[in-house]
This record gives structure tokens, sequence and C-alpha cells, in this order.
């Protein structure tokens, strides 16, 4: 476990370096992330580098006896390489050009970005490859951010053509797979095709599901490009920093070409930009909310299956939210142990100091705009202490795992159907209850190996192939209990609906799975709250209702709505296990009693804890920890407010 920081030395005086190395030892940092954005200090001018600064400062840091976590780049284009290669710009859904003057303002699919990126790469690798600081790479800085995943520019358009043409190797057969029958859009050709975008009513989700899908494949290309690239020259890990909310681009298949998956938590800004109800954003105003940074913690984790780290972790205020309260005294060092205890490797603060200019300005950092440290460092200060007592821990695998999906989220949320529908939002309220009944959750692909779980989650398993269908069944038949959430089984990976009146393996395979066959849907407009009972009680639900038609299932509860009654809730059982449709999206009263009553069945302990207290068991360690302002009970004690409690004896020697 060890603690790092990010650091700009361009942006200061090259005085101030040694003392700000220094002073990071002393903090009990050992990790420096720098140059993400530095091209234009680099090569100032076309093919003139200036790698001085940066060796220089390179060497200060390693001689203090930091390691460097180096930066490509390329998330910075320099002026003088858009104003010769404009071509290189990302052209946003309306067709106008993202310019110059913040970041990321390149398309993942021009020529001319491609090969600059392949020159910038080699030449920052080769260079660097064997200093004795390099500890480890970054490539790019946090895909997506700033919604840059997705560009529409001419190149992107070629690119799209391409790659449908590589899926689909005759017209033919995207049009059929589009349904490009209606309103006469069959295409004659690939060089035909169209973006999704400027269209006069929303475009085919067939053919945008196709262009998001194309748009991930271009961003984990270009980042692989700069894999292959590093690999030639160096044996360092490399990394990239992932964050919540930057979906528009498959986590999971980034993970497999990167050997460190890292990602960026700040939990206050995150929170008021969550989909969660305002009275939460107020009452963790000042924490976060404990369960969506534990959710990105285990999503991030469950990518590689390995040790994460936290690449930037907000130090005191950011500048981005709509709001910008100050974290609470002690919650820099609640989230940093919170991040450990999910599994986390290295936890790195962004940022060493305050900016005295630009965009980030008004951004906290471990030390303020005239250097001295803010109140964050007195935190990081007490960790360094805790942390040299701290046995070295490892996850356990959780009894539980929560199903995620990227390509899920994208069709659903592509065609919502309800005002308030958001797969993130519905995986999150899974999440959280079951966090809120003390459960630790692994979350996990789809088609990842699911024996290890006595209990699988899965909301929204709405695209279906074959494939799945019968991983999911073996899964099942060998003692595994399968819980699945609204809106499944309703389409094939084309966007189209599977239970199209032709009998196919792949609905076979699913009716088989789970018995059951959707006879209607209800979207339901925000805030209305219908009813439906389970074991003779009434509970709410909202947002979306599957009816179910049994076909080899039986009926666990019914709608209790004016308008349909049906079943709600039905259940398929398996040689050794079962699965669980549940159609609707209820209400956390619901989710905490029907999610209670599936563990109870597997014997999995379990308690309803406070919405501000959480437990979390690594290396069968408990952890408890207070995210409010009041001292709150726990079995190892009261925690006093933002603080934790360990059944880890030599921590609490510091306090002897
Ligand atoms: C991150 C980004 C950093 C910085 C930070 C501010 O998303 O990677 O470069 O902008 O936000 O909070």
């Amino acid at each position: 476990m060890e603690l790092g920081v990010c650091y700009y030395p361009e942006h200061w005086s090259k005085d101030t370096w040694r003392r700000d190395a220094e002073r990071m030892v002393d903090l009990g940092l050992s990790w420096v992330r720098i140059g993400e954005f530095a091209w234009g200090r680099l090569e100032p001018h076309p093919n003139q580098l200036d790698f001085s600064w940066l060796d220089e400062s390179m060497d200060i840091l390693g001689e203090a006896g930091l390691k460097v976590i180096l930066g490509t780049p390329t998330a910075t284009p320099p002026k003088w390489l858009c104003d010769r290669d404009p071509a290189i710009y990302q052209v946003d859904k309306e067709g106008r050009i993202r310019g110059f003057g913040s970041r990321r303002h390149y398309s993942y699919n021009s020529p001319d970005y491609q090969r600059e990126t392949e020159r910038i790469v080699a030449l920052l690798a080769a260079h660097y490859a064997h200093h004795p600081a390099l500890g480890a790479w970054q490539t790019d800085n946090e895909y997506g951010c700033h919604g840059t995943i997705r560009s529409y520019g001419k190149h992107d358009r070629v690119a799209f053509q391409r790659w449908c043409e590589a899926k689909y190797g005759h017209i033919d057969k995207l049009n059929e797979a589009w349904w490009n029958r209606f309103w006469s859009m069959d295409y004659q050709g690939f060089s035909e095709i169209e973006l999704p975008n400027l269209t006069v009513t929303e475009p085919n989700p067939s053919h945008s599901l196709d262009f998001y899908r194309f748009s991930s494949d271009a961003a984990i290309n270009y980042n692989r490009l700069q894999c292959e690239i590093i690999r030639r020259y160096s044996d360092k890990p490399i990394s990239h920093n992932v964050m919540l909310f930057f979906e528009d681009f498959d986590h999971f298949k980034l993970a497999k070409d990167l050997d460190i998956i890292t990602w960026d938590s700040y939990p206050l800004g995150m929170l008021e930009q969550s989909p969660l109800p305002d009275p939460l954003k107020t009452q963790f105003m000042r924490s976060g909310h404990p369960d969506l940074v534990s959710f990105m913690h285990d999503l991030y984790y469950g990518l590689k299956s390995k040790p994460f780290w936290v690449m930037e972790q907000q130090p005191g205020q950011v500048n981005w939210a709509p709001s910008n309260p100050l974290p609470a005294k002690g919650m820099v060092r609640l989230w940093t142990h919170q991040a450990f205890a999910h599994g986390a490797e290295v936890v790195s603060y962004f940022r060493w100091r305050a900016a005295t200019g630009a965009q980030e300005l008004m951004h906290a950092g471990l030390n303020k705009h005239n250097g001295q440290p803010d109140r964050a460092s007195l935190e990081v200060k007490q960790l360094k202490h805790e942390l040299k007592i701290m046995p070295k821990l490892s996850k356990n695998p959780a009894q539980v795992a929560l199903l995620f999906d990227y390509e899920n989220m994208w069709a659903t949320d592509l065609q919502p159907h309800a005002q308030g529908w958001r797969y993130w939002k519905l995986a999150f309220d899974y999440y959280h209850s079951l966090r809120k009944l003390a459960v630790d959750v692994d979350i996990r692909h789809p088609y990842d190996d699911l024996d290890p779980y006595a209990l699988v989650f899965a909301p929204a398993l709405h695209l279906i192939d074959e494939t799945l269908a019968k991983h999911l069944k073996t899964y099942c038949e060998a003692g595994g209990h399968l819980i699945i959430g609204p809106r499944s089984g309703m389409k094939t990976l084309s966007n189209t609906v599977l239970d199209n009146g032709i009998t196919s393996p792949t609905l076979s395979a699913w009716q088989n799975l789970t018995g059951i066959r959707v006879d209607l849907v209800d979207g339901l407009r925000p805030n209305v709250h219908e009813k439906l009972s389970w074991q003779a009680q009434n509970y709410h639900y909202h947002t979306w209702a599957d009816i179910f038609e049994l076909l080899d299932a039986k009926a666990l509860a019914h709608y209790r709505c004016f308008s349909y009654e049906g079943v709600a809730i039905a259940e398929k059982t398996h040689a050794r296990g079962e699965v669980i449709s549940l159609g609707c999206w209820g209400d956390e009263g619901f989710h905490q009693a029907f999610f209670s009553h599936c563990l109870a069945a597997k014997n999995i302990e379990h308690q309803a804890l406070d919405e501000a207290l959480r437990q979390t068991t690594l290396d069968n360690r408990h952890y408890w920890l207070n995210f409010s302002a009041k001292t709150m009970p726990s079995p190892l004690g009261n925690i006093p407010p933002y603080d934790l409690r360990l059944d880890i004896e030599t921590f609490y020697e510091l306090e002897d």
C-alpha cells in the first residue's frame, strides 16, 4: 500500500523542484505522476525537442527516492500541430469542430494524429525507458473525459465504414442486421454509410449501437498503439486512468492491453454529477456517497480481477462540479483507507500544488496556491504512519457478484423508453442495496467465470446471444443462483427484437434459462410508484416493469397496478441452482427486502446498515467506515465522525 501524487514540474520554477521532491518524501509519498499534458513544452516547435527539463525533473525525483509514472502527452496536441494538421480535430455530434484551447481535441481516427502519436510516444519511450526513476507508464489521460470518444468528422466516417465492412462483409448483411428496410434506410454499399448524427429524428438504434461499438474500439485501438510502442522500448508496467461516467468505451476491453488499471476518484465532484437524489447529495456533500466511490473501486478491481490504483484522488475542492463544497476534515484519509479496503495498491492525489492560473485554478492540491501545505497534507502525513504498521492485506473473493456491461448500458440508454431510465443507476441501486446489507460485492462482466459466486445479480441483460444464455445456464445448473433484472432478454446483439416470432437458437436458449416470455412492458413517468405484492406484502416499483408470461417457471410476485395484473417475479429451477427474473425496478425498500431474502436463502451473512456506515472485508479483517458527522456504533466500537475502525491490532499501536 503506497501513496503518490500528480505533479507538474513544468508549471513551477526550477528552484522549487528539489524542495518539492524532499517534501513529497517527507509526506510519505512514493510515486509521482508527471508529463501527461506536457507536449507543448517537450516539443515547442515541430521536431525541436526539449526533453532537458523533464530529464532534470526525473533526476531530481529519482534522487529523492521517488518512483515516476510517466504519462504520454497525447491528451494535449500543441498548437503548431493542430495548425499544421487541422484534420486531427474531433467533431461533435452537431458537426462542429472541437478546437484548440483546452484539451482532448483530437480524433482517434485521424491518420495524422495516429502518425504523430506514434512519433512522440516512440521518442519518449526510447528516451526514458532506462531512466532509473521510471516506475510505470500512463497512456494519454482519461479517454472519454469531456465526451471525447464519439467523433463525427470525415475520418471518423471513413473509419466507421471500414469497421462495418470488416464486421459484416456484405452490405446486405448490415442492412438485415440493422433492419434498414424500415424508412427506406437500405444502403447499397459500405461507402454510403452515414454517421448517426444530424438526422431529422433519432437515428436507427442498431446503427447507433454499432457506431458506439466502433467508437469504443477506436479508442481501445489507439491505446493499444501506444502500448505496443512503449513495450518495444520498455518493460515497465503500463497504466491508463479511467473514470466514472466516462463510459462511452468498454473499460473491460481496454483493460486487456494494460498492466495496471488506475482510476480517478473525485467523491464530491462525482456525487454532484451523479443521478442520485438531491437529499442524498446534500447529506453526503462533504464525504461523498460511500457506495458511489466503492462501486467504482469494485468495478475497476473487476476489470482484471486484480488490484488497481487510484491515480487521482480528490485532496480538497474540485473546480468542475456545479457546487464545490470543501470535504469534511478526515475525508482524504478515509477515502484513502476505503480505496485500500477495496483492493487498491496505490493511492495518488491530484495534485501536488494548486495551479495559480488557467482552467483549474479553483482546484485544491495537497499544497495551496502559495506552496504552503493545505489541510489534506496533514491527513496524508497521518496515513504515512498508519500505512507503515498496516499488514499487507489482499482482497477476498466475494460470495456475491454484480454483472456490469457497457454494451447493455449503451443499448438501453439509447432507447430509454422511460424518462428516468439509466442503466448505470439501476446497476448502482443493486450495488447500493447489497452494500447497505453489509455484503461485499465483486463486479464482473457477464461472460466472466461466475463459478466462484453463490449469488449473481444481473441488472438489464438486454442484449443476448446464444453463448451468453448457455454460459448463464451452465452456471445455474452447477448450483449458481442468478437474479436477472428488468429489460433483460429483449434484444439480439444487433439491437433488434429477439422474440420476433421465429424460433432461433438464442431465443430457445434464453427461454430455457429463464422459463418466461415478456408479455407487456411499462415505461413509467418520473416519480410514479406502482405496487407489486410479494409474500403477502405490498412494495413499490418505478421507471420500468416487464410483465411476464410463464413458460416453464413459477410466479413469486404479482403486479398490483390498476392498469395491468400479471407476474412481476418468476423463478425457474435448474439442476442445482435457479434463475429469478425480476421484472421491475424496485424501490429501495423492495430491493432491501428481496435481496436480503435471497442472501438468507444462500446463508450469506448480512445485516442492515445506516446509509453512512459501511463494512468491508479484506483478508478476513473488517473495516468499518463512518461517512457522517455523527459518532456511529460498530462491532469494533464507536467510530468518530469521518473515521474508521479496523480489526487489525497493530493499527491502534499509534494511539498508545
Ligand atoms: C481529472 C483529470 C485531471 C484534472 C482533474 C481535475 O478528470 O484527469 O487532469 O483535470 O480531473 O479534477
